[in-house]
């Protein structure tokens, strides 16, 4: 028996397999908005790339966009394209939707990744920033620090953006606090200097964070399950550490949060990354066993087997990928064949299953027209 294909329930929903689409920035949306791109990216994952499907990074704020292409949901527009492509998801998909809801904080107003990322110059419309203090990412522009109203501000943000969410009928919410984004940048005492309640120790500096999660939590449907992603630790010394992630993991559970997604890094240029297979896979244990949580494991992820055996030795309850299912789309149907197991196809796809049609060329079956 698979573990990896095996079901697993969170509140009332059940995912089919613990693969998971890991949220991936597409850098097309104009305003905001869902385009016929992510109809067929996300349409795409939906025929069964994972069990759940995450869309990227989905912004609550226009000045909260990583870029100026980044896909957002602060406005009935983007309300309205999203639905779209989630109504075509869930019609002719097999998977469960997740959001991912963003701030970037103080790295917002970059160029694209194809454009030469980084910061946007004078001539190409750039905006004032926000963070929790006014401690720039590396030689980038330092952000204007949120006061009480910038605060509230924010919250009352992520909260309209889940009320938009619960709308176009998710399966699933997952708040950003990982990569460098606004809420790491809270968490992180390399981006937190602040001296109010919102900074100073772990406790302070995960108030915020914590607050906009009660509030996001109080309008999404109890039904339906909340996570988080966080970044593990900083990988750069004096930065967020994992016993730090641990206790904020511990508070999240306390509140409700049903699943933590476990990734690293992101939150200062100098950061000195160990990379290799499964390379965060161990943070995703440590999480789960001390928190006694869910998680998803992510990066570096790549062969059935290894997936597998992260799932069956109870290291992660989910597995995560990015870019090798943008390579392979049909990565998660070709896993289920080497490891033995079943997967769901989109019932027009059926046909394609192979010990349907590539047997011996004696038994194979015509095609019925
Ligand atoms: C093109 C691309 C876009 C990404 N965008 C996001 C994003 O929007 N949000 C996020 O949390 N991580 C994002 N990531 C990180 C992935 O979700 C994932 O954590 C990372 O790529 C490691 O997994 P992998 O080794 O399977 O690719 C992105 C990665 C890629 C390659």
């Amino acid at each position: 028996m698979s573990h990896l294909f095996s079901p697993i329930t969170l509140r009332d929903m059940t995912v089919s397999n613990r693969l998971v689409v890991s949220p991936m920035c597409q850098y097309l949306s104009k305003d905001g908005n869902a385009e016929d791109w992510h109809l067929m990216h996300l349409g795409q994952m939906a025929m069964g790339a994972g069990g759940l499907v995450f869309t990227e990074a989905t912004h609550v704020s226009p000045e909260g966009r990583i870029t100026p292409r980044c896909l957002g949901l602060w406005s009935d527009d983007n309300e309205r394209t999203l639905k779209r492509v989630i109504d075509f998801c869930k019609t002719h998909g097999v998977a469960k939707m997740g959001i991912q809801l963003a701030h970037a904080g103080r790295k917002a107003s970059n160029r694209p990744p194809l454009q030469g990322a980084g910061p946007l110059a004078e001539n190409e419309n750039p905006w004032q920033t926000l963070g929790p203090s006014e401690v720039a990412y590396g030689d980038w522009p330092a952000p204007r620090a949120l006061d009480d109203d910038g605060l509230a501000m924010v919250k009352a943000q992520f909260v309209a953006a889940t009320e938009r969410s619960a709308r176009i009928g998710f399966d699933v919410v997952e708040f950003h606090a990982a990569h460098g984004y606004l809420m790491h940048q809270f968490l992180s005492p390399l981006s937190n200097v602040r001296n109010d309640r919102y900074g100073g120790s772990i406790e302070g500096r995960m108030q915020f964070p914590l607050e906009v999660f009660d509030a996001c939590r109080a309008v999404w449907p109890e039904a339906k399950p909340v996570g988080v992603r966080v970044s593990a630790t900083d990988w750069i010394d004096d930065g967020l550490s994992v016993d730090e992630v641990v206790e904020f993991c511990k508070a999240l559970k306390e509140r409700g949060c049903d699943f933590i997604d476990v990734s690293s890094g992101g939150n200062h240029p100098g950061q000195k990354i160990t990379l290799g297979p499964g390379y965060q896979v161990p943070f995703a244990e440590r999480v789960k066993r001390e928190v006694g949580i869910p998680v998803m494991a992510v990066g570096l992820i790549t062969e059935p087997v290894q997936a597998e055996n992260i799932v069956a030795s109870g290291q992660a309850d989910f597995v995560a990928l990015a870019r090798g299912v943008m390579d392979n789309p049909r990565w998660a149907w070709h896993a289920a064949r080497a490891l033995g197991a079943q997967t769901d196809y989109p019932p027009q796809y059926a046909r394609c299953k192979p010990d349907t049609w590539r047997a011996a060329p004696a038994v194979m079956a015509p095609a019925a027209e």
